[in-house]
């Protein structure tokens, strides 16, 4: 994947994990993030206990940033601001500083960043070298990147452009379970400092023997843990990288194909820039008529198709993942969609 060397546990501090998804990934990252934060402000209030320091606690991330995310500032009870995005869905450096600013100036510590490469609604790629330094000028600011979807492409070198910056994370994570064919559960995080993970997660534990190396319940949520790797061991050694690098092209070039057929016909917009296997596409009569086609083409139950709504906008969005799909799949799914809109724009 072409990730810095400082991620790999043979290369220094580094290491990875496999954990159950990117939910799970994310929230290791928070708790170790959060734990040093608030190790740093306690130097000068000992007394304090720590959870006096949460309200001050604030993390970043774009507006079309996964759920997850949110849900894991809640559990984890520090301040969260989704931060708007600019007209192609990415999070910026300069609309990250302006709000790392106000909060500032608010007397709020600015603790962490979770960047997306390859947003779920459109699989839009924050500027990540851009936040990267942002979070350099704010010496404390941990860097997260959430590759849960795109982190996958970056077994083929051409994607790797998307994730600079990365050279500056603390933090990253990537669910082969998504595009690798490795079934749910498989995902990972990556950890520049595992050191940082182990001191905000360990617990002693009189069961263990701490002799026989490391204890992967310090560097995540479960104790118990089953062996994913294997999964993904099994799909490396049968497709070989060359193997899943095709099977991502197809998908990047089947998604182009489909997006050329959209754009072929002037009734409809396309929203995303097409780089990985997802088309992001709206009826341009607007959110009501867009909705109808979703529901009437679900309703049907020949294809499945996902909605998601950025910026106010309604849109479908035609995801490939199955390394089976074909061209002829393409044209066969375009040609359901153009029979629902000739049905829903008569109307
Ligand atoms: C970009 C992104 N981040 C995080 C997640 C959450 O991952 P999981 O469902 O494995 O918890 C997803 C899942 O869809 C995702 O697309």
């Amino acid at each position: 994947m072409g990730l810095p060397n400082f991620y790999l546990h043979e290369c220094g501090t580094g290491g990875g994990v496999f954990t159950t998804g990117g939910s799970e990934s994310i929230l290791i990252a928070v708790i170790a993030a959060r734990y040093h934060a608030i190790k740093r402000l306690k130097k000068s209030q000992e007394e304090k206990p720590d959870n006096c320091f949460l309200p001050k606690l604030v993390m970043y991330f774009s507006e079309d940033a996964h759920s997850c995310i949110e849900k894991t500032a809640n559990i984890c009870m520090v301040k969260k601001r989704k931060v708007e995005t600019d007209e192609c869905f990415r999070l910026t450096g300069c609309a990250l500083e302006k709000v790392i600013k106000e909060d500032i100036a608010k007397g709020l510590v600015p603790f962490m960043v979770i960047s997306t490469m390859g947003s779920t609604s459109t699989t839009a790629c924050d500027k990540i070298s851009e936040i990267a330094e942002i979070c350099q000028r704010y010496p404390n600011i941990w860097l997260h990147i959430d590759a849960a979807y795109g982190g996958n492409t970056l077994i083929c070198p051409e994607f790797r452009y998307l994730v600079e910056g990365i050279e500056c994370s603390d933090s990253f994570n990537c669910n082969p379970h998504k595009l690798l064919n490795s079934l749910v559960d498989c995902a990972a995080v990556y950890f520049k400092d595992v050191c940082k993970v182990k001191e905000a997660m360990h617990v002693c534990r009189h069961t263990v023997n701490s002799e026989e190396g490391d204890d992967y319940g310090d560097w995540s949520i479960s104790l118990s843990r089953r062996l994913r790797g294997l999964k993904l061991w099994y799909v490396l050694r049968s497709y070989g990288i060359e193997g899943l690098q095709h099977l991502i092209r197809a998908q990047c070039c089947l998604a182009k194909c489909f997006k050329t057929l959209v754009k072929q016909d002037e009734r409809f917009e396309i929203l995303n820039d097409v780089k990985m296997g997802l088309v992001c596409f709206r009826l341009r009569e607007g959110n009501e008529k867009t909705k109808q086609l979703f529901d009437s083409i679900s309703k049907e139950g020949q294809i499945i198709l996902s909605p998601t709504v950025v910026k106010q906008k309604q849109i479908i969005r035609l995801c490939i993942t199955n390394e089976k799909t074909e061209e002829e799949d393409i044209h066969t799914a375009w040609n359901i969609i153009k029979r629902h809109a000739d049905k829903i724009l008569k109307c």
